[in-house]
């Protein structure tokens, strides 16, 4: 047997997870942690080998957070297969998969609520009103619990991405936060676990969404405004065959504010609907 094929050590209490941290630390080990909800696919394991990389030892963190979905959303339905992901961790380098029951993170009595404002609004924050209070407590109790030197984030959740930035440099958690770039599939179509939810029809519509972005982002570039680029964006999506468009929008790279004109770095963002799926994409303009 092979050292990635051995089985990945798992902790499930915040104690026996800051044991094992501090004696990487002891030993002078960096730690660096990538929280998920499981369901892995190519775009955590980019996570998880930026973070070996990086670091000395990586934790993955499996917990679908019950906080960040809304009443009417997957949480009872998203995908779960903690056996097959703990397989594709150890062969992807991980060190320690903590995988904290509901009760750990959420004991009776839990009465607090982290909510980063400013880059929370708009976009997703619209049409998800407790997404990202949900994502930036869970995010900041894991940050807390593990006390890594470094945290990774995929781009693929752009907006959550600059929420946890935001949540850090305000609360002071002294963690680094990475972005890694998103992982796609051969079409272009963003790697993401409700993929999964998608009929063979649907996920064939899928692909444009990624190919519509870049056309977006290409006309911003090419001169035209911001606004109309988006507005054509959108007109492309609904003869693609998406059935519902959330919103896509043209927003300054850091803060997501609404750019009127291209003067500063940028990023095309959308959420569009196939049927019951929601999906979420963004790239760099230029
Ligand atoms: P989840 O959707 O499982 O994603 C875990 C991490 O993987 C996130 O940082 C996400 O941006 C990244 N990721 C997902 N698809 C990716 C892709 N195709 N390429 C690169 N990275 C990708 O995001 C969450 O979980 C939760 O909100 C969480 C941060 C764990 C808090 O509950």
């Amino acid at each position: 047997m092979t050292d990635s094929a051995m089985p990945l050590p798992i902790a499930d209490s915040v104690p026996s997870l800051r044991a094992q941290i501090a004696l990487w630390k002891k030993a002078g080990d960096t730690v660096a942690l990538v929280p998920t909800m499981g369901a892995l696919h190519e775009g955590h394991l980019a996570l998880v080998r930026r973070a070996k990389a990086v670091c000395a030892k990586a934790v993955v963190s499996i917990f679908v957070n019950p906080t960040q979905f809304g009443p009417n959303e997957d949480y009872g339905r998203y995908p779960r297969q903690e056996a097959k992901d703990a397989e594709l961790l150890a062969s992807a380098g991980a060190d320690l998969l903590y995988l904290p029951p509901v009760e750990a993170m959420y004991p009776r009595g839990f009465s607090t609520t982290i909510t980063v404002d400013g880059v929370s609004k708009g976009l997703c924050g619209d049409f998800r009103p407790i997404h990202f209070a949900g994502v930036a407590t869970v995010v900041a109790k894991l940050l807390l619990q593990g006390g890594p030197d470094r945290a990774l984030f995929g781009e693929k959740d752009y907006q959550q991405l600059q929420v946890i930035k935001r949540l850090v440099i305000d609360l002071d958690i002294p963690v680094a936060i990475e972005g890694v770039p998103t992982v796609r599939e051969a079409d272009g179509l963003a790697m993401s676990s409700r993929n999964a939810y998608l009929s063979p029809a649907e996920r064939a519509i899928a692909a444009r969404l990624n190919v519509i972005l870049g056309e977006v982002a290409g006309r911003a570039k090419g001169g035209e405004w911001p606004a109309q680029a988006a507005q054509w964006g959108r007109a492309e999506l609904e003869k693609a065959g998406f059935t519902k468009i959330d919103y896509l929008e043209i927003r300054d790279a850091e803060s997501l504010v609404a750019l009127e004109r291209l003067d500063r770095p940028a990023r095309v963002l959308a959420a569009a609907w196939l049927g019951k799926t929601r999906l979420i994409d963004n790239r760099a303009v230029g």
